[in-house]
């Protein structure tokens, strides 16, 4: 008896071992599909929202620390985790290579249901080149830095030397080739960022001969033909630039967009994205991994030059998209105010929203809400997520909770204008949006003065929600700190709430929990989410 028992036991482990390697071995290599006016990544053959979290710069470098960082942000809710691939580690001596790192980044990320996204601290990390080998940083003379006006050196390497670009997309390459066979029967690995926030500081652009010289010559009628083609969608100022010089076909890049700290950007841009351009396709030429490059923001009025400059701005998308069509997303890193605003900046001409970084506060509980109803986002990742202290009580533990479990359903409504989302601090306090002759009215819960907090002027936190559209009448909203009410587009009508409940979604299904009614309701009058809860609730409405 005991033998047979043991014959079971040891069938069922064999099984459950051919099933998981079966499994495993079919995985579909991630990839982006349209979807209408969405872009959606496929993971595991599935359309996937990154619930992510970015770890701060160092924190990949040592084993022991991944250890510890990994179960707590699984708990926190994370699908994914963005972790730095450091090149001066990788390849300590030229031409020797230690995946050590990568490997253990990938097997921890899987040990936690993690999906990763490696970010490949190349020739440039916020514009600098500190992650390039010794050996690059040594010798200057093989592997030139670029050089400021007054013909000062700059710790960046050139993006005008073809040695730069090769050494580094010969490593790159190596990476991904190491990936594509390390990761074939899993899948962990499910996106990269080719180098960090590129940008040249000090000055607009480089200086320096072969600099000087490209800069003097004619623009590449490749170029002009694009923007010839694309004239009706081109960014505004880099139009307007354009026109301003006689909308000129043919001459160097002062004669067409006239002299300026703005020409010079525009110039570098286009040889930083040649440069990226170049490395991308060598690295999705060993594996085919969707790729993205991140922007440093320039939001406070600053000159080229002062901020980093020539990299994947919103206003330099056009020059980006030109000369680095390898690159499927560019994406804002926001660190600062204004975060509507950044989303629907990026979020445009059929670039997707995914948002690698962000300042790590508590208001991104309620973004992350605004980000993918408004903006059909791919996903949201905060910086230097692992230092979350109180994981259960933390605002975006939450948040991420409610965002799981809506996943299938948002995945499925994506593209399809079937979904908004709403964002409200001190100063915006109410929107109102029309679907299907029902005006909605969103406030902030602190509107209606219930609280002591919402009149004692201490500042509004930030609330947020996402509302979709399951038929005219049914409606899921979710979020934080909102309360929506409705009223009829028809003059002679009234908007009614026929029923609100409070569910849960499971598989794509919604379970309800609750019927919510009384004062839930405002007897009702309104859907509320108070300030400090969050919540799922279905609401039918019908006219009257
Ligand atoms: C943006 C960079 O991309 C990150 O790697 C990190 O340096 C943060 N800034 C720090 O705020």
């Amino acid at each position: 008896m005991k033998v047979f028992n043991h014959q079971i036991i040891v069938l069922a482990l064999f099984f459950s071992f051919v099933t998981f390697l079966a499994k495993a071995a079919h995985q579909e290599i991630p990839r982006l599909v349209q979807k209408n006016t969405a872009t959606q990544l496929l993971v595991d053959g599935k359309p996937f929202l990154m619930l992510g979290g970015e770890l701060g710069n160092s924190s990949a470098a040592s084993i022991d620390e991944l250890s510890v960082i990994l179960p707590k942000l699984q708990k926190m809710g994370l699908n994914t985790i963005l972790v730095p691939a450091y090149w001066e580690l990788i390849e300590k001596t030229e031409g020797q290579f230690d995946y050590s790192l990568t490997d253990e980044v990938i097997n921890q990320a899987r040990k936690y249901n993690l999906k990763v996204i490696f970010l490949w601290f190349g020739s440039w990390k916020n514009s600098m080149s500190c992650y390039a080998p010794l050996w690059i940083k040594e010798n200057t003379k093989k592997y030139p830095r670029a050089v400021t006006k007054s013909g000062k050196a700059l710790e960046m390497m050139s993006a005008f030397s073809a040695v730069n670009m090769e050494v580094d997309k010969l490593t790159f390459a190596g990476f991904m080739s190491h990936l594509a066979e390390y990761d074939k029967a899993y899948r962990t690995v499910i996106m990269v960022q080719v180098e960090n926030e590129i940008g040249m500081l000090e000055d607009a652009r480089e200086y320096g001969p072969i600099a000087d010289e490209r800069f003097k010559a004619d623009v590449p009628a490749r170029f002009m033909e694009y923007l010839n083609k694309n004239k009706k969608n081109l960014q505004p100022s880099l139009l307007q630039k354009w026109e301003a010089n006689g909308t000129k076909t043919k001459g160097s890049w002062t004669e067409l967009f006239g002299a300026g700290l703005e020409t010079d950007e525009l110039f570098m841009a286009t040889v930083y994205a040649e440069y990226v351009q170049n490395i991308t396709e060598a690295g999705k030429a060993k594996y085919n991994l969707p790729m993205y490059l991140n922007a440093a923001l320039n939001s406070r009025g600053r000159k080229p030059g002062a901020y980093p400059s020539a990299g994947p701005l919103a206003h330099l998308m056009d020059v980006w998209r030109f000369a680095a069509p390898a690159i499927d997303i560019f994406a804002p890193d926001i660190y600062d105010p204004g975060f509507t605003d950044w989303c629907k900046q990026y979020h445009r001409g059929g670039n997707p929203l995914f948002i690698p970084e962000i300042r790590f506060e508590d208001a991104n509980a309620a973004r992350v809400f605004y980000a993918f109803g408004e903006h059909d986002a791919m996903g949201f990742s905060p910086f230097s997520i692992e230092d979350v202290t109180d994981v259960d009580n933390y605002p975006l533990t939450k948040s991420y909770a409610l965002l799981h479990q809506l996943e299938i359903l948002l995945a499925e409504k994506q593209g399809l204008d079937k979904t908004n989302g709403v964002l409200f601090d001190n100063e915006t306090r109410e929107r109102s949006i029309e679907r299907n002759g029902f005006k909605f009215t969103f406030k902030h819960d602190n509107t209606l003065g219930w609280s002591a907090k919402a009149k004692d002027g201490s500042p509004w936190p930030e609330a947020g929600a996402l509302i979709i559209e399951l038929s005219p009448t049914e409606y899921i909203a979710a979020g934080t700190g909102i309360v929506l009410s409705f009223e009829s587009l028809n003059k002679n009508k009234m908007a009614g709430i026929g029923a609100i409940d409070q569910i849960k979604m499971e598989n794509g299904k919604m379970i309800p929990l609750k019927r919510l009614n009384g004062d839930q309701t405002h007897q009702g009058r309104h859907l509320r989410i108070p300030v400090g809860e969050w919540d799922i609730q279905y609401v039918k409405l019908y006219e009257y």
